[in-house]
């Protein structure tokens, strides 16, 4: 799968449909104790939120879809907490992967996976190489993602490769190992659950992205949620740095 262009170095090609959807999926703890049930409740409902959107965004064609799903710093929570969502990410990768791959959705996973336990490491490692050639949606889970490791992560990788490299490399050199250097960088990011920050999620890709924000909990985020983010993108003029005129002139 090519790298699409860098969008500070050149303006990509846009269309009505974005080619690829980050999501932060906030607001599953409110969920739960808004109806006085224990915070993994509210993960679970998540699980088939994200079914949800999934097949939503088969049904639009949309190529990509990135999900943060745990950060790095989301170790910081209770301890009872983390162990409960890492059953439930086990759980839903020893339940789903087959399916993922009859629906020929290709699965992949960013982020530090070191710190997860050898179990899910070795789902995720079958899951990615089960459904590595298809080609209907490319879905991929950050998990102990955060963009400040993506991007220490793919400095280290580029100066262990080429020891040669000059001071003065270029942004290609490095974005080559950047973590999702398989997909073009997104075009619509959402974050639901009503905070607008970005908490360390996609820092680099996310340059020139269009930013949607909705205070619907992630639990409740559904098929009419993603149609009405999709609609507010497509009324956006993405600029990449020019004036409105040059772009209308070239659209
Ligand atoms: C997002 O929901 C899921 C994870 C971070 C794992 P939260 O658990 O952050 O839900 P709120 O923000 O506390 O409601
Ligand atoms: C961001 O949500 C991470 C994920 C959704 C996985 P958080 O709920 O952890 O973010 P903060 O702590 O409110 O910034
Ligand atoms: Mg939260």
């Amino acid at each position: 799968m090519p790298q699409g262009p860098s969008s500070t170095k050149e303006i990509p090609e846009t269309g009505l449909i974005p080619k690829h959807i980050a999501i932060i999926m906030d607001g599953n703890g409110r969920w739960a104790q808004t109806r006085y049930m224990p915070r993994i409740a509210g993960h679970k409902q998540g699980v088939e939120t994200v079914r949800g959107v999934i097949k939503a965004c088969i049904e639009r064609n949309i190529p990509y879809l990135t999900l943060f799903a745990f950060s790095s710093e989301n170790w910081r929570r209770p301890t009872e907490e983390v162990t409960s969502l890492m059953q439930l990410f086990l759980g839903a990768l020893e339940h789903e992967i087959t399916r993922l791959h009859e629906n020929g959705i290709c699965f992949k996973v960013i982020g530090d996976l070191s710190k997860f336990e050898p179990k899910i490491r070795e789902f995720i490692h079958t899951g990615e190489q089960l459904t590595a050639e298809n080609k209907r949606l490319t879905f991929t889970i950050a998990a102990n993602y955060g963009g400040r490791w993506d991007i220490m992560q793919a400095i280290r990788k580029m100066m262990a490769q080429s020891a040669e490299l000059p001071l003065n490399f270029e942004e290609e050199n490095l974005t080559q190992y950047l973590a999702l250097s398989y997909a073009p960088e997104p075009d619509l990011f959402i974050r639901t659950g009503g905070e607008y920050r970005i908490s360390n999620f996609l820092l680099w890709q996310l340059a020139y992205t269009e930013l949607y924000f909705t205070d619907t909990l992630w639990p409740d985020f559904d098929e009419h949620e993603l149609e009405r983010a999709i609609q507010s993108y497509q009324q956006r003029e993405r600029r990449f740095g020019c004036t409105s005129e040059q772009i209308q002139v070239a659209g």
